[in-house]
């Protein structure tokens, strides 16, 4: 006989914030995600405010974004920003070398962004240069963003037509160096970020976050390096996980694939809370007070790209199976927060793990944004600890594979939100869950769910997969009981 399926939150024991951070977003030049996805231009059909692309804009508010982490990725290694300012008609063009040879235009530069990030009402996070660029060209950057007094490139950004200088936070200095942003050894890296965060400045009260460039997932050297050797000089180190078979040969079909294949992916996407562990054990050595944060800037699944697309452009579908590789990460950055402060899932629009799909004037919004906009009620909301017991079950490469993945916290109204995700693919599940000591007077929620797990939404069929109301769930005296479908995701709200 299988156990009974409970979540038992713990509602006073409820210390640490889920900083919204963890629900940040990464827009990097790269396919679409930029042109043809946020930026169509002024002069484009497609209906656009200033330039943005106007349902992209519309969805993306929709999500509360907290962060957006921009040039790159691999692109940030190659970017000079100075070729992004000033007419667009007259910003010099450059070959994307990364991402399929296309040509970049520059027409969407500093000021796009960050008007973009203020139009949004979110922190920008943009990766420095380090792999191509000049110490004095990371430094220039930082003060035309960030200066307020008549220096040299305040005064050239006034002429750009933007008076008051942008609040920029978060600050990445080089990704991935091990790889594409300069092939360096982590004792190397750690000396280039001594030099190269030595020049970024905070200009009149913006006070920059730095983010030294971190390991990839197994890499556990690069940690310890760059703990020992940067210490304190750095606010922040990043990690990078996907959830991918491998980065040679394919990586599997984003639409087709077996049951096998589809538990394979979400004990691959949990095996990120071992890696997770190992990383934040390394740093605890150094920084016992946790005053150094883990950002996962990137995140999320790299299948093969869809057949027809460019090479190069990483563009991929987006089915109910990447949807929990959403909620069952996002359930694990909830428990972690007390070192992990920020994510940025691989990317918004076009690219990767994407929230948005675009071609031409159409747009689809992806089972992974209806998670995004599900849980979107945990930002900066209480993070409640809780004990889960469930079935489990040993996967492809003895991973073991829980078949209920939950989170819950408390927002600053007292409501409390339940995420709770079946992974299972045939049977339905009754799960009761107890909340110390409360019996909450009434619940609704909504739920993510298909027919197939394969599902998801097309330029043809852009609703095939969507966020409905749930109503099954009940109060009773051992609890709140819910009958969770198979292959479901649904938020709770416990008043
Ligand atoms: O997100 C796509 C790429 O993956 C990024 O540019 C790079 O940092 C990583 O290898």
């Amino acid at each position: 006989a299988q156990p009974e399926t409970t979540v038992t939150v713990h509602t006073e024991q409820g210390k640490q914030i889920i900083p919204k951070e963890i629900y940040g977003q990464f827009a990097e030049h790269l396919g679409t995600c930029i042109y043809g996805g946020l930026w169509v231009g002024e002069d484009s059909p497609i209906p656009n405010v200033n330039g943005y692309r106007k349902d992209v804009f519309d969805a993306i508010k929709e999500l509360k974004v907290p962060v957006l982490r921009w040039p790159g990725g691999c692109f940030a290694d190659e970017y000079h920003w100075m070729d992004g300012i000033g007419p667009r008609e007259s910003r010099p063009h450059m070959v994307n070398n990364n991402w399929g040879g296309t040509v970049e235009d520059n027409s969407f530069g500093t000021h796009e962004f960050l008007n973009l990030c203020e139009m949004l009402g979110c922190e920008p996070y943009i990766s420095g240069n380090v792999g191509s660029g000049t110490v004095e060209e990371m430094a220039k950057w930082v003060e035309y963003m960030t200066s307020e007094s008549g220096s040299p490139m305040a005064d050239l950004r006034r002429k750009n037509g933007r008076e008051k200088p942008w609040k920029v936070k978060y600050f990445g200095v080089g990704n991935e160096s091990w790889g594409c942003g300069g092939s360096m050894r982590p004792e190397y890296y750690a000396d280039l970020y001594r030099r190269y965060s030595t020049y970024c400045r905070n200009y009149n009260g913006n006070v920059l976050f730095k983010i030294a460039s971190g390991a990839s997932d197994y890499d556990y050297n690069w940690t310890e390096v760059l703990m020992k050797n940067i210490g304190h000089r750095m606010d922040g180190v990043s990690l990078h996980y996907y959830t991918v078979a491998g980065w040679t040969g394919s990586k599997g079909s984003a639409t087709r694939f077996t049951d096998d294949d589809y538990y394979w992916t979400l004990g691959k996407c949990r095996e990120i809370e071992d890696v997770l562990k190992r990383h934040m054990a390394i740093m605890d050595r150094y920084d016992p007070k946790k005053q150094i944060t883990l950002m996962v800037d990137e995140w999320g699944t790299w299948w093969d790209e869809e057949p027809g697309t460019v090479p190069g452009h990483l563009f991929q579908q987006n089915t109910m199976r990447d949807a929990f590789v959403a909620s069952l990460t996002l359930d694990i950055f909830h428990k972690y927060t007390d070192r992990v402060k920020m994510t940025n899932i691989a990317q918004i629009a076009n690219v990767l793990h994407s929230m948005i799909l675009t071609k031409g004037d159409k747009m689809v919004l992806t089972p992974t944004y209806y998670v995004f906009k599900m849980y979107n009620v945990h930002q900066d909301a209480v993070y409640l600890p809780l004990d889960l017991q469930c079935e489990r079950r040993i996967v492809r490469d003895n991973r073991i594979l829980p078949m209920i993945s939950a989170t819950a916290s408390r927002d600053k109204a007292g409501k409390i939100h339940v995420s709770l995700s079946n992974v299972d693919l045939e049977n339905g599940q009754e799960v009761t869950v107890k909340l110390d000591g409360i019996s909450g007077k009434s619940v609704s929620g909504c739920i993510l769910t298909s027919g197939h797990i394969g599902d998801c939404n097309t330029f043809d069929k852009p609703d095939a997969v969507a966020l409905k109301s749930f109503n099954g769930a009940r109060i009773t005296k051992e609890g709140i009981v819910v009958k969770l479908p198979a292959k479901s995701i649904v938020t709770l709200e416990i008043n």
